[in-house]
């Protein structure tokens, strides 16, 4: 069900919001890849909001916190007095549901028979049984929390506004700046990360101080308002506990689409058909950067 930003970030040259500029960064890819590790697969862009912001933009690769837009073009056509960021969380580790869901897949594609029968049939490009002698290495405390790519996106992310609108992130406005945040551990650490590449801005070559010790302070709380999807009542009666206004979302997991999509995940993977699911399937995307 809807998964919301987690940070939203607003920095204000003057009171008076003249401008607003809204900015959704969706970013959750969870992997363990090395933060200068280029695009990982042919698939890699193809993650919608799972995406890497490398894969989605592969400019950003040889530089990544210069702006992706001159900042002097925007310079000459308005005054930015106010920049209103909606930021996801950065790359992070499968949930704890998650990794129960690829425990599961995992032992399916055990269960396809010997080890030996199955090295072989790896040997000849199977993929179900590569995928079966994969060392399922996620742990349940890694549940959802943020990994070290996910700091470094969220640090990135804010050298390239920083550069951007050199105007509104000068050093008087830094504490000025507001962040807030959905209590969840991946997000609050991302709020942080956030804000220690601005440190890094203003102070650069020297050692990032805790958030809690910054002139801006850590980043506020509020589920309330990032986390609306767990605590509007009306939303909750009206829409997430409502069959009827969820009618097209199970139509779609049950529908002909899905049907066919599972029978093709089936065939690749060899297994029976009725041991895949809407929800056990898209959980597959965790394994990309390891085998895919
Ligand atoms: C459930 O959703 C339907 C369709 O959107 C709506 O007409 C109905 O009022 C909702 N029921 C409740 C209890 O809110």
């Amino acid at each position: 069900m809807p998964r919301g930003p987690c940070s939203l970030v607003r920095v204000s040259a003057t009171p008076v919001a003249a401008l607003a500029v809204a900015l959704v960064s969706s970013l959750s890819r969870c992997s363990l890849l090395e933060p200068e590790d280029s695009v990982v697969s042919a698939l890699s862009p193809y993650f919608g909001t799972k995406t890497r912001y490398e894969d989605a933009n592969p400019g950003l690769l040889p530089d990544p916190e210069a702006p992706r837009r001159d900042p002097e073009l925007l310079e000459e056509t308005c005054t930015p007095v106010q920049l209103v960021a909606l930021i996801r969380h950065g790359t992070r580790y499968p949930t704890t549901k998650q990794i129960r869901k690829l425990r599961q897949l995992h032992g399916l594609l055990q269960a396809r028979g010997a080890k030996d029968d199955r090295t072989r049939a790896a040997g000849r490009g199977d993929l179900g049984a590569a995928l079966a002698d994969w060392p399922l290495w996620y742990a349940d405390w890694m549940d959802g929390q943020l990994v070290e790519k996910g700091r470094q996106d969220m640090r990135q992310l804010a050298l390239r506004l920083a550069s951007l609108f050199p105007a509104l992130f000068s050093q008087e406005n830094y504490g000025r700046l507001q962040l807030v945040t959905s209590s969840k551990h991946r997000c609050v650490d991302s709020g942080a990360a956030f804000l220690q590449g601005l440190w890094q801005h203003y102070h650069p070559g020297l050692p990032t101080p805790d958030v809690a010790d910054m002139e801006c302070g850590p980043p506020r709380i509020n589920d309330k308002l990032m986390r609306f999807f767990d605590h509007c009542e009306k939303f909750l009666t009206q829409v997430e506990r409502n069959a009827t206004a969820l009618y097209h979302v199970e139509a779609f997991k049950t529908g002909p689409e899905m049907q066919n999509i599972l029978k093709k995940v089936a065939d690749i993977l060899q297994v029976p058909v009725n041991n895949l699911n809407a929800g056990n399937v898209p959980v597959m995307l965790h394994l990309n950067s390891e085998i895919i």
